[in-house]
């Protein structure tokens, strides 16, 4: 299920809208924005194909993704092994007794916006190498659905997949499929076969585009209108927020945000910047840094401008720690990239503060992103004389 998942934070309520992207990618050339296909492999001396220029594992990836239409990504370590096959075997089985970590040189960028994500990998002594775990345990796999993959020379998947179901928590982690790392090497078509048959046989496509949801222009329409209350039932059939389909989650999101909201007859009081006191200014001001902070994904600053304890609230009424959403808007699960603060009447007394107003903010959330005008409600304390963001 596409999670259409709206953050309703204590600063800003961010609903999601639109991906953009055709309803229409082409049936031949396969195509997902949301699949990943990621790999670790090694060239130089290996058994049973010589001396190599590409590891197997490497060219299998490719074919993998040729097929699903993912992106590739692969796992480097800053450590380079040796390319000699002797020594590979004694490097990999210190690696293996020490339980090493090695340090990865690459990382994912915008890990978020990834629903399908294919781990690839050889067989080292009867296991994954150890640069896997270094992998595996770098990322939040919550939510994700796992195919693993790799080759070999006689082991078949080993233990793997039951370690990476260990390793993934909340991750649905499929069978996936194995490939004998000399046929990868050097009959292509057949492994490309067997490739072809794990995707059919597990309805791949219906994987992938389950999770990638297309917007069109009319959806976002829609949506708000959703939001306005002034929604049809034929509006909303076939989509996330289809309030007949099994998608409750995702409809429950969208209630808690209709009513969050601004649909109010109420006339705010503007600030007028003529009155406006040193304390009000100086909560704007924080106010203002908070949200640039967002966008620029600054987090220091965000870190600066909130007390210890700030926590910040989903939707679903999820509580998430301060580091859990700053580190949401850091791996690009979270992206904001324009906010305008309408109407604010900031209220001071003594040490505490509170804004109210509306923050119109583009974002983009979990891979799809829209514009939003939505209900701001903050409060703020005075510690040592700097405003700061605080829970109520
Ligand atoms: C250090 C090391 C240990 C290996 N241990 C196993 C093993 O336990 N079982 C097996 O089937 N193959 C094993 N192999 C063979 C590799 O799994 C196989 O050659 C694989 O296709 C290599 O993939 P790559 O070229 O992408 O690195 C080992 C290879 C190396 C280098």
């Amino acid at each position: 299920m596409k999670r259409l998942i709206a953050l309703l934070t204590t600063v800003v309520v961010t609903a999601v809208s639109s991906a953009f992207s055709s309803p229409d990618a082409t049936a031949e050339e396969p195509h997902h924005d949301n699949v990943l296909i990621t790999y670790f492999s090694r060239a130089g001396e290996n058994y049973s194909v010589g001396v190599v220029e590409r590891g197997n594992t490497d060219l299998l990836a490719e074919i993998v993704a040729e097929e699903t239409g993912g992106e590739l990504f692969r796992i480097e370590t800053v450590r380079e092994y040796p390319s000699a096959y002797d020594e590979i075997l004694t490097v990999a089985t210190e690696e293996r007794t020490n339980k090493e970590r090695p340090e990865l040189k690459t990382s994912i960028e915008n890990f978020g916006s990834y629903d399908v994500i294919f781990v690839g990998y050889p067989i080292w002594w009867g296991d994954m190498p150890m640069a896997m775990y270094s992998f595996l345990e770098s990322y939040d796999w919550n939510g994700k659905t796992i195919i693993p993959f790799n080759t070999h020379e006689g082991s078949g998947q080993a233990n793997t997949v039951t370690t990476i179901k260990g390793i993934c928590e909340g991750a649905e982690v499929m069978s996936g499929f194995s490939v004998r790392g000399s046929v990868a090497q050097n009959e292509g078509e057949s492994a490309r076969t067997i490739v072809q048959n794990w995707l059919d046989n597990n309805n791949f496509n219906k994987i992938a585009e389950k999770k990638e949801v297309h917007y069109t222009m009319q959806d976002i329409r829609n949506l708000q209108d959703f939001l306005l209350g002034r929604h049809t039932e034929e509006d909303l059939s076939g989509k996330p927020y289809d309030l007949t389909g099994d998608e409750r989650w995702d409809v429950f999101d969208l209630c808690l945000m209709k009513k969050a909201y601004i649909n109010d007859t109420q006339t705010i009081d503007t600030t007028s910047s003529a009155t406006i006191t040193t304390d009000q200014s100086a909560v704007l001001e924080t106010y203002e840094r908070f949200e640039q902070a967002m966008i620029d994904k600054d987090i220091d600053t965000l870190n600066d401008l909130v007390t210890a304890d700030k926590t910040f609230t989903h939707m679903s009424g999820k509580v998430q720690t301060k580091e859990e959403f700053f580190g949401e808007i850091a791996d690009g699960t979270l992206n904001y990239y324009s906010y305008k603060l309408n109407s604010p009447v900031v209220t001071v007394d003594g040490d505490t503060a509170l804004l109210t107003g509306s923050t119109t903010l583009e974002a983009k959330v979990c891979g799809a992103s829209g514009t939003w005008t939505l209900k701001t409600n903050l409060h703020f304390i005075k510690q040592d004389g700097k405003w700061l963001l605080t829970d109520k």
